[in-house]
């Protein structure tokens, strides 16, 4: 056996050591590929562990940003007031928003320099103890009513007011240009310009045009605006807008249907009509109180100058007034042209026909004449109006007139 296997053995260890050299060999072979990919799953871990801090922390201040906002929008609100009066031991004479008088404690960190009669404060809501003082507050109505961006409308956007508008020039824009040849002369130049007339005839385009032309500060406001639901507080606005002309000076103000706040002061009983009537009076008093040749100007516009209160036409104030009337023969053709100038039409549309067939139209009507126009013809997918498009658009229009007729203040005119 011994012999036996000791013939056999070399042979058998020969090989079985192969055998295991070469399985120690694959084994290692599998173990450094195994090691291979855990080391690259382990730098995967790793940037991966990286980018999750970096995600936690970003989490962490979004966390704490929206814990911040949570915090500001769970704050209760601050009542606004102003300032009437500065008293000893840090107390205050407040009139709130809604009118209100109050005596309250003042903030002891806030700065005693901007606590001055006049300041606009916030008020804690509980004790409306003064918290904060705001700085600069114009009124949100007063401020948006100053225009940044010009208006595109031109003089030469207008038709048939070339009167008017050289009466305009004259009386708003020269004065500001040149106070001087005024002063020369010893002549005033009127405070403010009324533009009169029936609606839709180009007052409140006259006025944007002004705007466009001269590089002052223009301030545009409808009346109607002013007219506010609290006591005293059309009145300040009115002081505040002349207080925003003055600071952006050279300006002009202008104030469309100034009828809403400017009707004739009747023994009225409601607190409402009381409210408009001191508006007026405001306005009345700011326009006093600036000097003709100040470079603020107020121009203002109505349909229904025959409800004014005579006061606002008393010399010093509004010293001009300039009609613009339904627009004459000539007027309607260079209206009408203005409005037909990039419109293609076919030669049977005569301008002279229309200026005849539109007798009593108004700048605004003519406009939508054109307009009517020009819809007929894409309606009917036409390259070029017709004259049957205008003819259409005629009745149109003038059935809309006959509609619009009875209520409307431009019976007043005719
Ligand atoms: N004289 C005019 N020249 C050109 N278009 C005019 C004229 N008058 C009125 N319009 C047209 O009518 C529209 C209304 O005019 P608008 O100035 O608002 O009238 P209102 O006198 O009632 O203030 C203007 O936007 C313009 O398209
Ligand atoms: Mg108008």
């Amino acid at each position: 056996m011994t012999a036996d296997s000791d013939a056999i053995s070399p042979r058998d260890d020969d090989s079985s050591k192969h055998k295991i050299g070469e399985i120690a060999e694959r084994t290692l072979r599998d173990l450094e590929a195994d090691f291979a990919d855990l080391k690259e799953r382990a730098q995967q871990l790793l940037s991966e562990r990286v980018y999750l801090e970096n995600e936690v922390s970003q989490q962490k201040k979004k966390v704490n940003r929206l814990e911040d906002e949570v915090r500001q929008l769970r704050m209760p609100p601050h009542v606004i007031g102003n300032i009437q009066d500065i008293l000893e031991d840090d107390r205050a004479v407040v009139r709130s928003s809604n009118g209100t008088i109050f005596l309250v404690s003042l903030n002891r960190n806030l700065d005693s320099d901007l606590l001055k009669p006049g300041a606009r404060v916030a008020l804690n809501q509980d004790s409306l103890s003064v918290v904060d003082v705001l700085s600069d507050a114009w009124d949100p109505l007063v401020m948006g009513a100053e225009m940044i961006d010009r208006p595109e409308t031109t003089y030469e956007d207008m038709g048939g007011v070339e009167e008017q508008i050289a009466l305009i020039k004259e009386s708003i824009e020269l004065p500001l240009l040149n106070p001087a040849a005024f002063k020369n002369f010893g002549i005033e130049p009127p405070k403010g310009v009324l533009l009169v007339g029936p609606p839709g005839c180009g007052k409140t385009m006259l006025a944007k045009a002004v705007a466009s032309s001269t590089e002052c500060t223009f301030i545009r406001l409808v009346a109607s605006e002013l007219a506010q639901k609290y006591i005293g507080e059309g009145g300040r606005m009115v002081r505040e807008l002349f207080d925003l002309a003055r600071e952006r000076a050279p300006a002009i103000i202008f104030i469309d249907e100034i009828d809403a706040i400017g009707a004739k002061r009747l023994d009225s009983a409601t607190s409402g009509d009381r409210e408009v009537q001191r508006t007026l009076m405001q306005l009345l008093a700011e326009l006093d109180g600036f000097d003709a040749l100040d470079d603020v100007k107020l121009i203002a516009a109505t349909n229904r100058p025959d409800i004014l209160d005579e006061a606002l036409l008393r010399p010093g104030r509004f010293d001009r007034i300039i009609e613009i009337p339904l627009p004459n023969d000539e007027g309607r053709k260079a209206i009408l042209e203005i409005n037909m100038s990039g419109m293609p039409t076919t030669k049977g549309v005569r301008i002279g026909h229309l200026v005849e067939e539109t007798k009593g139209f108004s700048g605004a009507e003519l406009k939508a004449l054109v307009v009517e126009g020009g819809m007929s013809a894409i309606r009917n997918n036409r390259k070029k109006a017709t004259k049957d498009d205008f003819e259409k658009a005629l009745t149109t229009v003038k059935e809309k007139r006959t509609e619009g007729r009875g209520s409307a203040p431009s019976d007043l005119w005719n």
